[in-house]
């Protein structure tokens, strides 16, 4: 089905918008940075950690280069390694399978919880064995997982739990922030992400020092003391330019996802009152009981997914699909010998999941224009 394009593009993300609307507060940061010669793990990052702390209610914050070091260096400074399992979400980005992965562990996959895509509390237990060491919970879309049973689950177990939450600062599920229910909490800086940095960058958030004392070394070949390397680490490290515009950004973190979560409910009001009449199949995402949702990404289930975005970019709107392929599918993680109708609930998901643009600065006017192109796709199919 062809039709006009509109005239206003309505993109995916708008990240030079955020930046306009912050840039006399970045622009002197980044030239002070520059003149100050202090390029790597100076006064930036140590404030980043001590705000980022505060903010998150963990006694330790150690920034690292991305949410994969995060999450890979929480794992091996918790002890996962060779011969340990850990449980994870069939729907997830690719990066917590490769960190379980990258320290020599075993992922074990469990499916997806069909009303909130996120991991399946019962089928965790259930997947769980006598190698079973870790579980990492994903808040995935920035929708806060049930913690409580996932908790109770780690503690029965003695598992340790490190919570992604790469698309989920400031969710948070009955009051508590996600990062400070397990062991450890993985942050990720992706330019994209709800806090994003103008490159790479992650965090990790803990209240165990020795947990802390480990990553901080692993960030830095092993060492934290010149020539004294006690760990096999690797260059891991946030810079100070990323550090000095996080911590501006900072600052807007709560308005922006105000925004988000604005955003988010005119959506699904106007999907409700516009576009179920006309598509009723269509489910909008949903905020589960005691859930903080910060709609890093708008997911929504659609009938004929692959035609609607093409319609959609026809349009002028940019969707995308967050993700096509559940993880245990993807060739890179053929030697853990996953199978397809592992995890029917993520597979069916991968199927039919898109998501629409979201950003703080997009504006209501945007919104409706979105869903009125959904609205004509479905009419048109009809
Ligand atoms: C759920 C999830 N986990 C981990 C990551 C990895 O973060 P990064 O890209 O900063 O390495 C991302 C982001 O890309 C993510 O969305």
């Amino acid at each position: 089905m062809s039709a006009p394009a509109v005239s206003t593009r309505v993109p995916y993300i708008d990240l030079a918008a955020e930046y306009r609307a912050i840039k006399d507060e970045v622009n002197p940061v980044v030239l002070q940075v520059l003149a100050s010669g202090a390029y790597t793990l100076g006064p930036h990052v140590e404030a980043l950690e001590r705000e980022a702390a505060d903010r998150c209610g963990r006694r330790h914050v150690v920034t690292v280069g991305s949410g994969t070091d995060a999450l890979e260096f929480a794992l091996r400074a918790s002890g996962i390694g060779p011969g340990d399992e850990v449980l994870a979400p069939a729907m997830t980005f690719v990066a917590t399978i490769e960190a379980i992965a990258s320290v020599g562990a075993r992922p074990v996959i469990v499916d997806i919880d069909p009303a909130t895509y996120l991991m399946d509390p019962a089928q965790a237990a259930g997947a769980t064995t006598s190698k079973t060491r870790g579980i990492i919970p994903v808040h995935l879309y920035g929708h806060p997982c049930a913690m409580d049973a996932l908790t109770a689950l780690a503690q029965r177990r003695q598992l340790v739990m490190i919570e992604d939450c790469a698309q989920a600062i400031e969710a948070t599920w009955r009051g508590q922030r996600v990062g400070t229910f397990g062991t450890a909490g993985a942050f990720s800086f992706f330019p994209t992400k709800n806090l994003g940095a103008c490159g790479d960058g992650g965090m990790v958030i803990t209240d165990e020092v020795a947990l802390a004392e480990r990553v901080r070394m692993l960030r830095v070949h092993g060492s934290l003391v010149r020539d004294d390397h006690r760990l096999v680490g690797r260059t891991g490290r946030l810079d100070e330019l990323q550090a000095a515009i996080l911590r501006v950004k900072f600052r807007h973190l709560a308005a922006w996802t105000e925004a988000r979560r604005a955003w988010a409910q005119q959506y699904t009001r106007l999907i409700r009152e516009r576009l179920l009449p006309v598509a009723p199949e269509i489910a909008p995402p949903t905020e589960a009981d005691g859930a903080r949702h910060v709609y890093h990404i708008y997911a929504l289930r659609v009938p004929r997914r692959d035609a609607l975005l093409k319609f959609l970019q026809q349009q002028g709107v940019g969707a995308l699909v967050h993700y096509s392929r559940p993880v245990h599918l993807q060739p890179a993680f053929a030697q853990f010998g996953f199978r397809e109708g592992m995890c029917p609930v993520g597979e069916a998901l991968a199927r039919d999941v898109i998501s629409l643009p979201l950003y703080p600065t997009m504006g209501a006017g945007a919104v409706e224009q979105v869903v009125e192109a959904l609205v004509q796709f479905y009419r048109g199919s009809r």
